[in-house]
């Protein structure tokens, strides 16, 4: 829709006020607010991570995750290597091929995983897409098979609403990637058998490590299920036909870097402060409804997720809606280089496969006073653009 306004209104004055913290990326994401480089001065570094030290630390960030999360004391949270692609390619790759399996995917990390499965595992899947912006219908799909999906699209800033649509008595297992949803909304435990996340999301954390959370019918499965496919050492959880219990307790498969513990132990600790997960989901959820004002407030610009039932409160995608646009994915690029060179907004460019927009994370370590800082320059930046294919004609 054109805006009524003339492109001389772009003549605009840049806002005078600046957000304190312009690091909006999608992940890694903002650091907590009291984040120092001082604050890492107890991780245990030159030190084994079987020694003592090391072990209570990796034992703490499972039941401090556990605590805040509110996971059920009878499932198992393992710390697992490579970030949260690890997690979900390691329950993958050792848990599906039991039964049928249901593939889902709004966006572009759904269809990752996809593709892992119908074309690397081969295994006999239903593929469920919906298009960027729109959600697939879960209440429709069959939970008897082993459902793969994402709890919160990061490319498309979608998210499930809730978890009703999983029956409580299914047959199968639901593998779950909330990596951009953990910390920030709620996760039905009881809907989820394999939930995985990476520190480098909602807390601000570092990348280095997966965390992989399993209900006792996943672990049911990894005991009395083998593969077909041989297991690397890398994705091993069991052991002569039993869980490896260590895994779960801080004995990781490999060496963990301990300053990304201390850094991920450091932001739990800033979560606790905050009011935890109340407050970490309150925090995003203001964040998030900053901008879905603005987009009420601005006819040219609008909410990817069409449902609003659906929209993300951590990775807000956004379209520009003006028909004076004419190459859309140019004229984002440009409204983000502008706002990355006035240092307002750093790494809000959309995703490389999403369509052409902007994406504006809004997890809780955001401080919602530079969400707000910020929205003045994204009008400016508009207008400045839109000025500029004026005078380009
Ligand atoms: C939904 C989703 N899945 C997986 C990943 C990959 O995460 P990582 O790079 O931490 O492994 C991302 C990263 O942004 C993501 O958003």
């Amino acid at each position: 829709m054109a805006i009524e306004r003339p492109a001389s209104h772009a003549s605009v004055r840049k806002p005078t006020t600046r957000p304190e913290n312009p690091r909006f990326s999608s992940g890694p994401c903002a650091k907590p607010p009291v984040f120092k480089l001082d604050n890492l001065a107890d991780a245990p570094l030159g030190r084994s991570h079987r020694a003592a030290v090391g072990k209570a630390k990796l034992k703490a960030a499972i039941e401090e995750t556990r605590d805040l999360l509110g996971v059920p004391a009878d499932y198992k949270i393992g710390i697992v290597p490579a970030s949260d692609t690890g997690a979900v390619e390691m329950a993958m790759w050792s848990l599906l091929g039991a039964r049928k399996a249901t593939m889902v995917a709004w966006e572009s990390f759904g269809a990752g995983w996809v593709t892992d499965v119908v074309k690397q595992l081969k295994i006999d899947a239903d593929v469920q897409t919906a298009e960027y912006g729109q959600i697939v219908d879960m209440a429709a799909l069959d939970y008897d098979t082993d459902v793969v999906f994402t709890w919160n699209g990061t490319t498309s800033g979608v998210r499930m609403p809730n978890g009703n649509a999983i029956p409580a008595d299914r047959e199968g297992l639901t593998i779950c990637d909330a990596t951009s949803a953990a910390f920030a909304q709620d996760l039905p435990w009881d809907k989820l058998d394999v939930t995985t996340f990476s520190w480098q999301k909602v807390l601000g954390g570092e990348a280095a490590h997966g965390m992989l959370i399993l209900s006792p019918r996943a672990v049911e499965r990894l005991e009395s299920y083998t593969p077909a496919w041989p297991m690397p050492k890398i994705f091993r959880m069991t052991k002569g036909g039993k869980l490896i219990e260590g895994i779960f307790v801080g004995e990781t498969i490999n060496t963990p870097s301990m300053l990304a513990v201390e850094d991920y132990l450091q932001a739990l600790d800033w979560a606790r402060s905050i009011g935890g997960l109340t407050g970490l989901m309150a925090r995003a959820d203001a964040n998030a409804q900053a901008i879905f004002d603005f987009c009420v407030a601005n006819d040219w610009i609008d909410n990817l997720a069409e449902d609003p039932a659906t929209r993300s409160n951590t990775s807000v995608c956004l379209k520009f809606t003006d028909d004076r646009i004419a190459d859309g994915a140019v004229f984002a690029k440009a409204v983000a280089k502008r706002l990355e060179a006035e240092g307002v907004a750093l790494d809000i460019g959309a995703y490389r496969d999403a369509p052409a927009g902007l994406r504006i994370w809004c997890g809780g370590t955001v401080e919602t006073s530079d969400i707000e800082a910020m929205l003045p320059w994204l009008d400016w930046a508009f207008h400045a653009e839109i000025e500029a294919l004026a005078q380009a004609a």
